[in-house]
């Protein structure tokens, strides 16, 4: 089984971003303890992290054959885009969305979601633990069809 993770705009920052809302984990920090699950529940893992809209819809367009899951923090471009909806919606592969934080406890901008209707599931609030449990979910939601 094989699963893309990706990263949207902001999160190569994580560790010195906003460590209050973000925590102090790295990026690098979080990707290694993906690929150890990963290794755990016998699934292959690609990772991709843009600031660029566009680099991310290109991204999620060559999933399509390879990837059997997505795993997706859209971060900022979770409430604005709807070409990485569009793009998700195209290649039909499954995916899950993740969030360090709980957005629905910040602003109210933020308590929308383009995406989130079409997941399988959404964790949030969890900080790194977030991508974990998504993870976790995704390779069960996978797995039972
Ligand atoms: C985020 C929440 C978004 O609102 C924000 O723009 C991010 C990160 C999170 O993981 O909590 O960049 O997706």
């Amino acid at each position: 089984m094989n699963v893309l993770v990706i990263h949207g705009p902001n999160l190569n920052l994580l560790g010195t971003r906003e460590p209050g809302t973000y925590g102090a984990d790295t990026l690098d920090a979080i990707e290694t303890r993906l690929r150890s699950l990963a290794g755990e529940l016998g699934v292959a893992l690609e990772c991709f992290q843009s600031n660029h809209e566009g680099a991310l819809v290109d991204r999620i367009q060559q999933a399509r054959g390879w990837a059997d899951g997505i795993l997706i923090n859209p971060a900022a471009y979770t409430h604005t885009s709807v070409a990485l909806r569009d793009a998700l919606l195209a290649v039909a592969v499954p995916f899950v969305e993740v969030h360090l934080s709980n957005v629905y406890a910040r602003e109210p901008f933020r308590h929308r979601s383009l995406l989130a209707d079409r997941a399988a599931g959404v964790v949030m609030g969890f900080g790194a633990e977030s991508y974990l449990l998504g993870l976790r979910g995704l390779v069960a939601h996978l797995r039972t069809g």
